[in-house]
């Protein structure tokens, strides 16, 4: 698939839908952008591939590495890298680590959580040059300060509030964003409410796009399945397994035989 330009992404809008998903390394990059728009190195790879209980220690350096590993996994498709809780406090924090996105990785966008309240952050982050991808609704880097993952657009206060966040981070220059956890008739309201496209994950089906985390859908995380992942295949038995069979053989020596030996 030929990697898509910002304005290509931003076409798709009205006439089809987006295709995102994670990628935290080369390997699997190289297989999921075979049939993905977007690959997101979500700062979720603190918690399926680092074992933490939530996002927030996710570092800079983390991320770097894992972006540089995808993007040469998946050199020709469009890659947005997380910015992790804490780098992008206040617009001298977010820009100094927004170079380093761009310096040291090949990635062609940065992401972060937020609404109305980090328009400005945006705003700094694309008057110097950045691609903004933003993201709201239910923000895991907040997970902490509101006291676990709460669904958003329950009402028509959150729902209005919600519709001010797409558009105030539209105005402020992000070229797409991302709608979690929100209940899907509004999120199909904040998608028709801007003109950027607004990716879903735990959205509905009314948004311009999805996004799912590969570990979920490939049903390999198995500590917790949110209500919204659809699992694609059974990846967590897959695995088991081929390595209970692969432990079997070894004890009864049948492996290596003829075929895999030099
Ligand atoms: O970190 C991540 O994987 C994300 C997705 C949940 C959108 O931000």
């Amino acid at each position: 698939m030929k990697k898509l330009s910002i304005s290509s992404i931003q076409k798709c809008k009205g006439s089809r839908k987006l295709v995102m998903i994670t990628a935290y390394d080369a390997l699997f990059a190289r297989l999921l952008s075979e049939s993905s728009d977007i690959l997101l190195v979500g700062d979720s790879l603190n918690m399926s591939f680092g074992g933490n209980a939530d996002t927030l220690s996710a570092t800079m350096d983390q991320m770097i590495y894992h972006t540089q590993a995808v993007c040469k996994g998946a050199p020709d498709t469009f890659v947005i890298t997380d910015m992790p809780f804490g780098t992008y406090m206040d617009e001298t924090t977010a820009l100094s680590n927004a170079l380093r996105v761009y310096r040291e990785t090949s990635a062609d966008a940065i992401k972060i959580e937020g609404g109305a309240d980090k328009a400005h952050l945006i705003k700094h982050l694309c008057d110097n040059g950045f691609a903004v991808c933003g993201h709201i609704g239910l923000l895991p880097q907040s997970v902490r300060a509101e006291g676990g993952y709460k669904v958003k657009g329950k009402n028509e206060h959150d729902a209005l509030t919600l519709i001010a966040d797409a558009q105030a981070i539209q105005q402020a220059g992000a070229f797409i964003i991302v709608i979690e956890g929100v209940i899907a008739e509004v999120a199909t309201r904040v998608a028709n409410s801007v003109s950027i496209p607004v990716i879903g994950i735990g959205a509905g089906n009314g948004v311009d796009g999805q996004v799912l985390v590969f570990s979920d859908m490939l049903g390999l995380y198995e500590p917790f399945v949110p209500k919204f992942v659809k699992q694609y295949m059974n990846g967590a038995v897959a695995v088991k397994e081929a390595i209970e069979k692969y432990a079997d053989e070894v004890q009864t020596r049948s492996f290596p035989d003829e075929n895999h030996v030099y």
